[in-house]
């Protein structure tokens, strides 16, 4: 039986650990605070298709350690509201915001995206949310919710990292999730309910490719810093994180887990 693994909680605690800094940086190249598979130049094309303005006000849903809500305020100069379910993460992107001056432009909340969320209809001019669409098994009501907050005419952008596309078996799956509840999908599952959602389905792209460039450069940094690692982790999480981390090398690369982003768009009036 697999075990269970921690990964966010131990994570965001530790963030501003030097030695996390350093294995971001060597595994994403630019470390803007992301906990995913996203690279800065994939984070750029996405912000680009949502067609921001200053005076938007953005949703990032999920928003981890608050690093990439906090490089799109910064980049299109916007207000940029991030909800995530786990508190360290919360506290520290908000420790962030305060230190960084940046807290007229940046508000987190704790809220959980499977239930509805603490926003007023129509309030937001983007909903964003990277890697994270697979912790939601009601998907169709949290979409409805992104539905909802969104500006008529306004735009999502989710990237789901585990669609299925190839033969897995329990155990492959068991070590995919074994950091928490995963809901995993065949193709065609998410377009179905983006549209039933009342959202149109403006495009989307396979991005497999960065999931298993990242997921091989993120073990391969930890393996390089174990020692510095293991006073922070201790033998079990670290071993634990290495296999996890090692699987989804292996099915992204192998192409038999997908990493797809959707750009979705609320249907005007
Ligand atoms: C892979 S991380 C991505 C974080 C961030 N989007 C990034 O790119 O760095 C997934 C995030 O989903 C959050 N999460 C998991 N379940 C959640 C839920 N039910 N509601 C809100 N956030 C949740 C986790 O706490 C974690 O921060």
């Amino acid at each position: 039986m697999t075990k269970r693994v921690d990964l966010y909680d131990s994570t965001y605690s530790h963030f501003t650990e030097q030695v996390l800094e350093v294995i971001r940086k060597e595994t994403y190249g630019q470390d803007i605070g992301q906990n995913s598979w996203l690279t800065v130049d994939e984070y750029d094309r996405f912000i680009s298709w949502l067609s921001l303005l200053p005076e938007h006000h953005v949703l990032e849903v999920a928003s981890g350690s608050g690093g990439p809500a906090c490089y799109l305020a910064n980049n299109v100069n916007c207000r940029v509201t991030g909800i995530d379910a786990n508190e360290s993460g919360i506290a520290s992107a908000t420790q962030n915001a305060i230190q960084f001056n940046q807290s007229h432009q940046l508000i987190f909340k704790i809220a959980d995206a499977n239930v509805p969320l603490p926003f007023e209809d129509n309030a937001f001019d983007a909903v964003v949310c990277v890697d994270a669409m697979n912790h939601f098994p009601n998907r169709l009501s949290v979409l409805q919710e992104w539905r909802r907050v969104l500006r008529p005419g306004r735009r999502a952008v989710f990237t789901d990292p585990v669609v299925i596309t190839g033969p897995v078996t329990n155990n492959e799956l068991a070590l995919r999730s074994s950091i928490g509840l995963f809901l995993f999908v065949p193709p065609g599952v998410n377009e179905l309910l983006i549209e039933k959602a009342g959202f149109h389905l403006v495009q989307q792209e396979d991005v497999t490719e960065n999931a298993a460039l990242v997921s091989g450069r993120w073990r391969q940094a930890r393996q390089r810093h174990r020692d510095a690692l293991l006073p922070i982790e201790g033998e079990e999480r670290f071993e634990g994180l290495q296999q996890f981390l090692a699987e989804v090398y292996r099915l992204t690369s192998e192409r038999r887990l997908s990493r797809i982003v959707y750009l979705a768009e609320k249907h005007a009036g």
